[in-house]
């Protein structure tokens, strides 16, 4: 049992956290899931594509017997890359990632969410104030604002966001405040948008287990390591598809970024599913898969890792409907989808590897946005999947924090027959 802590820096190099906080437990905040929970969860998962972002720790000193603090320190083997990581020290030190072992939570209750898109003001008159500009990355997928700060929006403008979001399926916002704020008010101002999941593996900043981090220092021969079993950092996944009310509107913060690469692609579920042919579509409608979270929980506990709450599975329909733009989308990723119900096996990984495939292959309904400082991105990850581009060697932080609002259990309105 121990809070672990990703320092910042190799031994060799200053070391910017303060060893009380090295020592420290963690305190649940009064408000924190992890006092109104009871202990000993029931559940846990971990995304692998995501345990990808912030690997557990490695523990490096163990004193027999001891309870003792697990610390991470990069050990820095080269010069060069020990040059490197000391011109990166981060910009955000009370974000970077922790994990408490004691932390365990019980398994989350369903709730009532509210979809604050769904009665918005089209016209988005609350949130495209006068100074700001909207551009679209692509003409289905992927907008960028600027003028705008999220910090500031009126409930009317949040709701606003909530539907542009939901339309354009990834926005992404220059300029932005979040990251300077207090990490409360940042995650108050996510829990307009639904309940905060908090993630059952990934690293969280002390204190805050509702924040996901995405953490990669960028030296230490780190992307060789990355690379040395696959060809290619693409790991398409939409996020916790397990829960029974997986993420809507989600939030991803920059905190330390490469001045090139580090982006992040999304794709475009509706659109993915509007090209199949109505055929295949009638025959989609009424079948769910199974969304599984205990490979990211067998995942990290091979490797030491957290598990902080019991993993589960859940039956989603294949195909859902957004509830406020009520636009049909394919509802797999290969995260966590892992079979149909009610085919046999060869049928169900067919089905799933043709739409998986289908939907990675679609560079026409996907958008990349490239990361620059202060910048938020905010998906709907109903209706998308994304995946990080891990292709930046020059050993500089890639460093985010997800604020991930749970949104409706997913549903299916009936299909409605189109020309064949
Ligand atoms: C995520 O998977 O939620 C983060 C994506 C990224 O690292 O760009």
């Amino acid at each position: 049992m121990g809070t672990e802590i990703v320092s910042q820096v190799e031994a060799a190099l200053p070391v910017s956290i303060d060893s009380e906080r090295l020592t420290k437990r963690i305190t649940p905040r009064a408000d924190s899931p992890i006092e109104q929970d009871k202990p000993v969860g029931q559940r846990t998962t971990v995304e692998q594509a995501e345990s990808v972002h912030t690997e557990q720790p490695v523990e490096e000193t163990k004193a027999a017997g001891i309870e003792k603090p697990k610390i991470r320190r990069v050990i820095c083997k080269l010069r060069k890359a020990c040059r490197l990581a000391s011109t990166n020290l981060s910009k955000y030190p009370h974000y970077l990632p922790v994990w408490d072992h004691g932390e365990k939570y019980s398994p989350w209750e369903p709730f009532t969410h509210i979809e604050h898109g769904k009665d918005a003001d089209p016209s988005f008159k609350d949130l495209l104030i006068e100074e700001s500009k909207l551009h679209h990355l692509t003409p289905s997928t992927g907008s960028e604002v600027t003028g705008v700060q999220l910090s500031k929006l009126s409930n009317a403008g949040k709701d606003q966001l909530a539907l542009l979001v939901a339309q354009r399926k990834v926005v992404a916002f220059r300029d932005q405040d979040l990251a300077d704020l207090p990490i409360q008010e940042a995650l108050d101002f996510g829990a307009y948008f639904g309940r905060h999941h908090i993630h059952p593996t990934s690293g969280a900043p002390e204190g805050y287990p509702e924040i996901h981090l995405v953490y990669r220092n960028g030296g230490n021969g780190e992307f060789e390591s990355f690379l040395a079993n696959r060809n290619s950092s693409v790991a398409w996944h939409s996020d916790v598809t397990y829960e029974e009310q997986p993420p809507g509107t989600t939030f991803l913060i920059i905190l330390d970024t490469p001045e090139v690469g580090g982006d992040t692609a999304f794709v475009n579920h509706v659109e993915a599913y509007n090209r199949l042919s109505p055929a295949l579509k009638e025959r989609l409608h009424g079948l769910t898969a199974v969304h599984s979270g205990f490979e990211q929980a067998e995942f990290s506990r091979s490797r030491g890792g957290v598990v902080r709450r019991e993993p589960v599975k859940h039956s989603h329909p294949l195909v859902r409907t957004h509830p406020a733009t009520g636009e049909k989308a394919l509802f797999v990723n290969g995260g966590f989808t892992r079979s149909i119900d009610g085919l046999k096996n060869e049928e169900s990984e067919y089905l799933l590897k043709f739409l998986v495939d289908h939907i990675g292959r679609g560079i026409d309904y996907q958008a990349r946005v490239r990361w620059a400082p202060n910048t938020v991105v905010v998906w709907d990850n109903r209706v998308t999947s994304h995946s990080a581009i891990v292709d930046w060697v020059t050993g500089e932080r890639r460093h985010l924090a997800r604020i991930t609002p749970q949104a409706e259990r997913p549903y299916e309105t009936p299909y409605v027959g189109e020309a064949k």
